[in-house]
């Protein structure tokens, strides 16, 4: 049986945990997309792990970990991830794989992206700065593009880097009056990439491929959510990948047919970070409460996350690009002691009701939400364990939203620990 987790929101619904749950019955946990954008928390007891390129699956070590070739690699960044969890007895020898196809990102990436978003000003798309959209830029133009692969011939490496190094500091002078980057800076890191990497290097597809012919049980992980995805998000403040389930096949080079369960992971409400429109803001009282009982900043950049209430028409949107077929909702527990709540059932757009979401950003930005108003309750309910104990206007809150997204929710998030899940029969 395969999985494939996805977020369906603006990401950080809690991927992480739902994945991390899942992994128990998997053989493999393959991350197929974004970067070290990504910000996935699984908090087993009382220890915390913030993964950024590291699959959740990693936490649990009987788990093969695979990193696709959708994935943008910062090769220093996953060298302290590897370095973190050896550091708390968790290793990953022997049962890491990276796509020797996966895209590196190096010091210049990260340098463009800040100087992009400065040189935007009030346009900036509010990016988490960890180089993603000028390397996955890099990849489509192919000819500064730089592979987890290129590790294995360093003398080639390096004589590349400088030339890619050569042409970014021009283009950064002319444009930004940067000052330039050091090119033998930049090959001596990929030195130490090199002697920690490459043993991990291979061909994913493959080895994928092998295992589903083996029979093995595969769940793949998304990064970021749909609605921040390149080509069906809310483009320009979106994500560089296609963040949605349609990045899977892509991203890793399994498609979409040979998956059994597509898990779609929203949070009771609706958050966001960085820029872009979002129609069921709550820029008040109510966003600042979800806030501070959900613990909404970023994992990645600490950034306080802009929260509202659960927008049912996005959710459908992204739940039918995905072909979604479960939906996991976390943080129930967060919407409790909130008196009533609210969920967006349609958009009026220039005086016209529609429950199409549009996303393009400049249209999105014009819709007013229509919202429909539920009792909400008071009950904590981060010690259930069951559907049936929870509150009855926390089941009618699910059963509204499962009447109008059409996909039924399965999995419950009642706090933020492997052990606050209910699995709905
Ligand atoms: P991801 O990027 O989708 O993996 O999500 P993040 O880890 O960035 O953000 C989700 C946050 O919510 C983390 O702090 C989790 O520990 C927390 N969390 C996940 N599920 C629940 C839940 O059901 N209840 C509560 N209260 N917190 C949760
Ligand atoms: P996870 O996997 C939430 C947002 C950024 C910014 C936009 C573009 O933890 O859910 P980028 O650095 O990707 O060029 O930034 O996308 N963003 C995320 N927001 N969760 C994430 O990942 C995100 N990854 C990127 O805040 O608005
Ligand atoms: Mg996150």
């Amino acid at each position: 049986m395969n999985a494939c987790v996805v977020g369906l929101q603006w990401g950080d619904e809690g991927k992480g945990k739902v994945v991390d749950i899942l992994a128990e019955k998997s053989d493999i946990v393959v991350r197929y997309g974004g970067g070290a954008n990504a910000g996935h928390t699984v908090i087993i007891g009382d220890q915390k792990f913030a993964l950024h390129l590291m699959p959740s699956g990693a936490v649990r070590k009987e788990t093969t970990c695979v990193v696709g070739n959708g994935v943008v690699l910062d090769p220093g960044i996953f060298i302290e991830e590897l370095d973190g969890l050896n550091a708390r007895g968790i290793s990953l020898e022997g049962r890491l794989f990276i796509s020797e196809n996966a895209h590196v990102v190096l010091d210049y990436h990260k340098a463009e992206d800040q100087l992009r978003e400065n040189s935007l000003g009030k346009n900036k798309i509010g990016t988490t700065i960890r180089g993603i959209g000028p390397c996955y830029a890099d990849k489509v133009g192919r000819s500064y593009a730089i592979r987890m692969a290129d590790f294995r011939d360093m003398e080639t490496l390096g004589a590349k880097i400088r030339k890619i190094v050569d042409y970014k500091n021009k283009f950064f002078n002319a444009l930004y009056s940067a000052d330039p980057i050091d090119a033998d800076e930049i090959i001596a890191k990929c030195h130490t990439y090199r002697e920690r990497l490459v043993k991990f290097v291979c061909n994913t597809t493959k080895f994928l491929h092998e295992s589903i012919a083996d029979n093995k049980n595969i769940l793949f992980e998304g990064a970021q959510g749909a609605l921040l995805d390149l080509d069906h998000g809310t483009f320009p403040f979106v994500t560089s990948s296609n963040a949605s389930a349609l990045g899977l096949g892509p991203g890793c080079g399994v498609p979409a047919q040979m998956v059994d369960r597509f898990i779609g992971v929203v949070k009771a409400y609706s958050t966001r970070v960085g820029a872009g429109p979002f129609p069921s803001e709550q820029d008040n009282e109510i966003g600042n409460m979800i806030r501070e009982k959900g613990h909404e900043y970023g994992t990645t950049t600490g950034r306080p996350r802009r929260c509202g209430w659960f927008d049912a028409i996005a959710v459908k949107y992204t739940a039918a690009i995905g072909a979604i077929n479960e939906i996991a909702m976390m943080h129930l527990d967060t919407v409790a002691g909130m008196g009533e709540l609210k969920v967006c059932k349609s958009y009026t757009l220039n005086g016209r009701e529609t429950t199409f979401f549009p996303s393009d950003a400049a249209e999105l930005s014009a819709v007013q939400c229509q919202y429909e108003t539920l009792d909400g309750w008071d009950e904590d309910l981060s010690q259930i364990k069951t559907y049936q104990e929870l509150p009855r206007n926390a089941k009618n809150y699910i059963a509204r939203i499962e009447d109008i997204v059409k996909v039924p929710v399965t999995i419950l998030g009642v706090g933020p620990k492997r052990s606050q899940v209910i699995f709905r029969d």
